[in-house]
C-alpha cells in the first residue's frame, strides 16, 4: 500500500513535471484507436485523419523512471512514470553499469514492392500517417531500412535489371518501374520524416536468369562458372550499378548483403527468386569480385554483410567465410534471419562473436508465416526473439515487409506473410498491430549507438526475458517481456535504487531513467 501512495504521487509530480516542458506534454499524443476483433485480438485503427502518436519522453529527473507499456489486454505503447524506492518487493533485475557489450546499430523493415503497392493504396494523407508511424519522432523511429535488388517473392512477377542475355558490360541495367513507383519515393518520404537517419541496406534475391547454370531466376541455381570468371564480375558490378542508381535518386546506402538466404539456391525446384552459393562460393565471390569491385568503385564503406540466412547456420558460415582475411577484409557484419529459431542455440551467436569480435551480428529479416490480424502472441514472438539476440551480441532486429494488404500480400507466388502493418485500400485505413508496438519498445527507445549493459539476476523467471542499455543520452533504457498468464513482481535495481513493478501477464514494458 505504502509503495503504491507513492507510486501516485510520484506519478503525479512527474506528469506535472512535464506539463511544465514544451518537450513533454501527454495530452499531445494521441491514443490507440483500439479495435477489437475477438478472441482478445485488436488493432489501433489509422486513416487520413486519426493515427495515434507515441508519448515523448519527458525531461526525465534523479529518481523518476519514465515507463512505457503495451499488454494483450490493450495497452499500446502507454505512457506512465514510477519513482525510484530504496527496497525491493520483487525479483531484482540488477544493471551492471560497468559491464557493457555491443552498441546498437539500429531497428526497422523492408522496402519491397508488396510494401510499396499497399503504402500506395491509400490515401496521400494515410500514406503520410503510416510512414510516420515508423520513421518519424512522433513514431516509433525505425532508422533501418532494407531494399530489395529488384524483385524477389513481394512482387507481383519477376524481373531483374538486365534482362538482356549476354550484356557483362551491364549496358541495359535499369531500375524497374517498382524502383521508381513503389520503393524510392516511400523512402524520400521516410527519410525526409526521419530524425535519426536511416541506414539503408540492399539485397539480392537472383541474379538475371542468363547469368544463371539453370536460366531461371527461381529453382536450384548458381551464378555460372567461378569466382574471379566473366558471371561472377558481372554480377559483382550488378551491385555497383545498383547502388549508383539509387544514388541519383539521393538515397544513398549504408550496407548491402551478399546475398539474401544463399541456401535457398540449392533447394530443389525452389518456388521464388533465389540464387545459391556454398559458404566457399561466398567466400571467393567477396574475396574475388564483390570486395574489390565495391572499393574500385568508391563504395569501400558500404558495410557488406554476409550470409543473411538462418542463425542456424552459425557459426559455420562465419568460420568458412571470415577465416580467410582476403575475404574477411571486406565484410562488416553478419546478417541472421529468425527463420528456425526454435532449433538454433543461442550459444552459436556467443561463440561466433568470440572468434570474430570485429565483425557485428545483425538481424536482416524475420515475420511470422501465420496470417491472422491482432494476434499479440506474434508481438510476443518478436520481442521474445529480439531480447534473445541482444542478449547474445546482436546490434539490431530488421522485420521484413513494412505494410501488406489483410490478407499477407501481394506475393506472386502467394507465400503470404504477416506485418506489423495491415492496409485495407478499400476502408481507405490501415491497422497498427501488436507486433508493430513490441518493435516500437525497441526501436523507439534503444537509438543506435546504444552500449548493452549486463544485468544481474539472482533468480530468474523462466517466464521473463530483459536486456537493458546505456542510451548516447546517458539514460539508460531497460525492455522487459512477460510470456506468462498471471503478472509477476519485478525490481529493476540500479545502485542502491529500486523500481519495483508488476508486470502483467502478456506484456511488454520498456523503463528509462537518468
Ligand atoms: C478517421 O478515423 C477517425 C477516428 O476513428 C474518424 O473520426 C474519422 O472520421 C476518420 N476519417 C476518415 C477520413 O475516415
Ligand atoms: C562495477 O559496478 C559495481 C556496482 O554497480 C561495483 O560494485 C563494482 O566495483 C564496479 N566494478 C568496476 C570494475 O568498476
Ligand atoms: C537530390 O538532392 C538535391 C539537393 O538536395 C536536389 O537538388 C535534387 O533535386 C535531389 N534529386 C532527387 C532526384 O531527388
Ligand atoms: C541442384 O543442381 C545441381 C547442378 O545442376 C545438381 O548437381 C544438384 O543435384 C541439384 N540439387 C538439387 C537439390 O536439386
Ligand atoms: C523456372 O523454373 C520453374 C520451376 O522451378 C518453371 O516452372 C519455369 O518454367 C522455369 N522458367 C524458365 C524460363 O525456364
Ligand atoms: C579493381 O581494381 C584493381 C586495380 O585497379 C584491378 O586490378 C581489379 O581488376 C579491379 N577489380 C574489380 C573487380 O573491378
Ligand atoms: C476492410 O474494409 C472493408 C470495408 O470497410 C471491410 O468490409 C473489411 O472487413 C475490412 N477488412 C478487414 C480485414 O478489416
Amino acid at each position: 500500500m505504502w509503495s503504491a501512495t507513492r507510486f501516485t504521487v510520484s506519478h503525479f509530480v512527474l506528469l506535472l513535471a512535464c506539463l511544465h516542458q514544451q518537450a513533454c506534454s501527454t495530452s499531445s499524443s494521441l491514443p490507440c484507436n483500439l479495435r477489437g476483433l475477438g478472441n482478445g485480438n485488436s488493432v489501433c485503427v489509422c486513416n487520413a485523419t486519426y493515427c495515434d502518436t507515441v508519448t515523448p519522453l519527458p525531461q526525465l529527473t534523479e529518481g523518476q523512471v519514465a515507463v512505457y507499456s503495451s499488454s494483450e489486454d490493450g495497452e499500446r505503447l502507454a505512457f506512465s512514470a514510477a519513482p525510484f524506492l530504496k527496497t525491493s518487493t520483487g525479483l531484482v533485475y540488477e544493471v551492471l553499469r560497468n559491464k557493457t557489450r555491443q552498441s546498437i546499430i539500429g531497428f526497422g523493415g523492408a522496402f519491397t514492392d508488396s510494401a510499396g503497392i499497399n503504402i500506395a493504396s491509400l490515401p496521400q494523407a494515410a500514406q503520410d500517417k503510416l510512414l510516420q508511424s515508423y520513421f518519424a519522432p512522433e513514431g516509433i523511429e525505425y532508422n533501418i531500412g532494407r531494399v530489395p535488388m529488384a524483385s524477389c517473392d513481394f512482387s507481383t512477377h519477376q524481373y531483374s535489371y538486365d534482362d538482356v542475355d549476354g550484356d557483362f558490360q551491364l549496358q541495359h541495367f535499369a531500375l524497374a518501374p517498382e524502383d521508381l513507383k513503389y520503393k524510392i519515393p516511400f523512402i524520400q518520404r521516410a527519410m525526409a520524416m526521419s530524425k535519426r537517419g536511416i541506414k539503408m541496406f540492399g539485397s539480392p534475391w537472383s541474379a538475371p536468369a542468363w547469368m544463371k547454370t539453370n536460366k531461371n531466376m527461381t529453382g536450384n541455381g548458381t551464378l555460372i562458372g567461378q569466382p574471379g570468371g566473366p558471371y561472377y564480375r558481372t554480377w559483382a558490378n550488378y551491385f555497383v550499378r545498383f547502388l549508383q542508381e539509387y544514388q541519383k535518386h539521393n538515397i544513398t546506402f549504408w550496407g548491402l548483403t551478399a546475398q539474401n538466404e544463399p541456401t535457398d539456391g540449392y533447394i530443389y525446384k525452389h518456388y521464388f527468386q533465389a540464387m545459391g552459393f556454398t559458404p566457399e562460393q561466398q567466400r571467393d565471390f567477396i574475396k574475388l569480385d564483390l570486395g574489390p569491385a565495391l572499393h574500385n568503385n568508391s563504395f569501400g564503406d558500404v558495410k557488406l554483410m554476409m550470409l543473411d540466412d538462418n542463425r542456424l547456420l552459425l557459426p559455420y558460415w562465419a568460420e568458412k567465410v571470415l577465416s580467410d582475411p582476403e575475404a574477411a577484409k571486406y565484410v562488416s557484419g553478419i546478417g541472421i534471419h529468425w527463420y528456425v529459431d526454435q532449433f538454433s542455440p543461442l550459444l552459436a551467436l556467443d561463440l561466433t562473436h568470440q572468434e570474430f569480435p570485429d565483425k557485428f551480428i545483425l538481424a536482416t529479416e524475420a515475420t511470422v508465416k501465420v496470417v491472422k490480424i491482432g494476434v499479440w502472441d506474434h508481438a510476443q514472438s518478436y520481442a521474445s526473439d529480439i531480447l534473445d539476440d541482444l542478449n547474445h551480441w546482436v546490434t539490431g532486429w530488421t522485420d521484413w515487409n513494412i505494410a501488406l494488404s489483410t490478407i499477407g500480400g501481394p506475393n506472386w507466388v502467394h507465400n503470404l506473410d504477416n506485418s506489423p502493418i495491415f492496409v485495407n485500400a478499400t476502408a481507405k485505413e490501415f491497422y497498427k498491430q501488436p507486433m508493430f508496438y513490441a518493435m516500437g519498445h525497441f526501436s523507439k527507445f534503444l537509438p543506435p549507438g546504444s552500449v548493452y549493459l549486463e544485468m544481474a539476476v539472482p533468480s530468474p523467471s523462466p517466464y521473463v526475458k530483459a536486456a537493458a542499455f546505456l542510451r548516447p543520452d546517458s539514460n539508460v533504457a531497460a525492455v522487459f517481456l512477460n510470456m506468462d498468464s498471471s503478472s509477476v513482481l519485478l525490481s529493476i535495481k540500479d545502485g542502491s535504487r529500486y523500481v519495483n513493478f508488476d508486470m502483467q501477464p502478456y506484456s511488454l514494458r520498456t523503463f528509462i531513467w537518468k
